[in-house]
């Protein structure tokens, strides 16, 4: 995409502020001292992401991925779109199961459906996910490059906060959507995922500014803040540049 096409398509989202960090130089992402979670993402000596001999190796392939989870994206997503595993399965329009590349380098983990997203069946559709849009194309990616998903596929009722029971009962979708895509970086989306995805507690500007290998994905994590956040709160903006400035360094890095 050339820089003019992708500040016209900027532009038309009224997004301003992605364009001009992407045109001119972004600073460089800062680690906060006092973070504990995760390793601090590197400057420009970052080893590639999942690399033998890179510090960011890790075992290929997930853990406890259930036996009974479909291992075909025919089978599974016919298995998501029928789910009842939890009392979501009675309040959703539809599951949603997750769009994108199924060999993406980059997947996207999100919290939950909302209205837009249980209407149309579709991740990130409403406002927050045009933002989100935005934010790929600031890095020279579309959502057809990345595989979008969700921690859960059923929107809860009024938007409110996924529960545990909801969490687990979807964590083996994800998981097996994870196995399937296998990234070389999950890109978390907010408190939900981050905390779902890394299984700490810690506020949000903790996980921020790290590089996160657990033995629970084949893929390092990187946490941001959560479109629908940086809608209400645009001023963090600059500190979600420093994290898509973070992944596009990580992806692009041979
Ligand atoms: N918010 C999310 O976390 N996911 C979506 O799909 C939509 C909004």
């Amino acid at each position: 995409m050339t820089p003019e096409r992708r500040a016209a398509y900027l532009d038309a989202l009224g997004i301003d502020w992605y364009r001009s960090k992407h045109v001119g130089d972004p600073p460089d992402l800062t680690v906060p001292a006092s973070a504990e979670v995760g390793r601090p993402i590197a400057t420009a000596t970052t080893p590639p992401v999942g690399q033998p001999g890179s510090e960011t190796s890790v075992p290929v392939d997930p853990t406890g991925v259930a036996d009974d989870v479909p291992n075909e994206w025919p089978q599974l997503r016919s298995v998501v779109a029928s789910c009842q595993s939890c009392t979501l399965g009675s309040t959703r329009t539809q599951a949603v199961f997750g769009v994108g590349n199924e060999a993406a380098d980059l997947m996207i983990v999100g919290e939950a459906p909302g209205a837009e997203e249980d209407r149309r069946g579709e991740p990130f559709v409403g406002r927050a996910g045009h933002l989100l849009d935005a934010m790929l194309t600031a890095i020279g990616l579309s959502r057809t490059e990345v595989f979008i998903a969700n921690i859960l596929k059923c929107r809860p009722p009024n938007n409110r906060d996924p529960q545990a029971d909801e969490v687990a009962a979807c964590r083996r979708y994800l998981e097996r959507q994870i196995a399937l895509v296998s990234p070389r970086l999950l890109l978390a989306v907010g408190r939900i995922a981050a905390h779902a995805l890394l299984d700490v507690t810690d506020p949000l500007g903790r996980l921020r500014g790290r590089i996160h290998e657990t033995e629970s994905w084949p893929a390092p994590v990187i946490v941001t803040y959560h479109p629908a956040y940086l809608l209400r709160t645009p001023a963090q903006k600059a500190r979600s540049w420093q994290d898509l400035k973070a992944v596009r360094k990580l992806l692009h890095t041979q």
